[in-house]
């Protein structure tokens, strides 16, 4: 509550105004440079002198339990929230000097729990791409394995979904929002637990398409099933608020006591078991 009360007294949203430095967004590289963060209101630092640097086209893994400050880093990338101190660059460029608008328009984003609006299938899989035919939406959701899904539908692509319209699982709106953001030209990927509610086989499937439709682009997948950042470039390993290992899958399950190998021993532990 804190929080909204905060956010309404807020005139207009920070950086809206500001120009377009000559440098553009093009590449996708990330940095993260001496960064302290605090959410408004709280006491502790969440972040407290995080570095991180990620290479135009790097694909990134992203795993930690859960409140180690993964989906933390995504926001302030979009700069949801003004850090307290140190700098994020975008391809060299720090991202209070773009407007906004700008900003966010470079960077693509599925989150677990992707908002659908009480429209048809067609303008939710559109939205925001104003550009687009239908072929490419088609073409879209043929990647993100939701198509054929759409069209066994009586009114295909015309069918309303929302409180109102037609009731979509979980997994069925996280595809939705996949095939939305494959319509995107944007530098920056990011999926944050975004392929949770799928079955692995077509999560897999899913990342294969991303990966090769997108493999110019920086990619950072936040998951929480391992198997599905295990061909990452880089896999980093959040708790609270900082990058505790990193490395590709090969190196960090060699490390014995290591925190990856910790959650790798334990998830295969509990799908043995049948729990996973
Ligand atoms: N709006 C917020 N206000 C205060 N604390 C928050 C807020 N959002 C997240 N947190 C806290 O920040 C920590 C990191 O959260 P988050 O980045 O969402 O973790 P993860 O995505 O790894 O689960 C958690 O302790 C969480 O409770
Ligand atoms: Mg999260």
């Amino acid at each position: 509550m804190e929080d909204l009360v905060t956010f309404m007294e807020v005139p207009v949203e920070v950086g809206r105004d500001e120009v377009v430095t000559a440098k553009s967004i093009d590449g996708g590289s990330i940095v993260f440079k001496n960064v302290d963060f605090r959410y408004p209101g709280q006491e502790k630092l969440l972040y407290h002198n995080f570095n991180l640097s990620i290479a135009a086209g790097e694909r990134i893994g992203v795993v930690g339990y859960s409140g180690g400050g993964k989906t933390t880093f995504i926001k302030l990338l979009q700069r949801l929230y003004e850090i307290d101190r140190g700098t994020i660059k975008i391809d060299g460029i720090n991202i209070k000097d773009v407007n906004i608008e700008y900003l966010r328009n470079h960077i693509s984003i599925v989150s677990q729990e992707p908002l659908l609006f009480h429209r048809t299938l067609l303008e939710n899989i559109s939205y925001g791409n104003e550009n687009v035919c239908l072929a490419d939406i088609h073409d879209a959701a043929k990647r993100a394995r939701i198509h054929d899904f759409i069209t066994s539908l009586p009114d295909g692509y015309d069918t309303v979904v929302g409180e109102r319209g037609l009731r979509l699982s979980g997994g069925e709106k996280q595809r939705v929002a996949i095939a939305r953001i494959m319509l995107r030209q944007t530098p920056i990927i990011v999926l944050d637990e975004a392929t949770s509610n799928l079955d692995s086989i077509s999560e897999a499937e899913i990342q294969n398409e991303i990966e090769t439709g997108w493999s110019d682009r920086t990619l950072i997948v936040i998951a929480h099933r391992l198997s599905s950042v295990r061909y990452m470039d880089r896999i980093l390993v959040f708790a609270e608020g900082q990058i505790v290992e990193e490395g590709d899958h090969a190196s960090l399950i060699l490390k014995k006591q290591g925190n990856y190998r910790t959650l790798m021993d334990k998830q295969n532990r509990y799908r043995r078991q049948g729990e996973v």
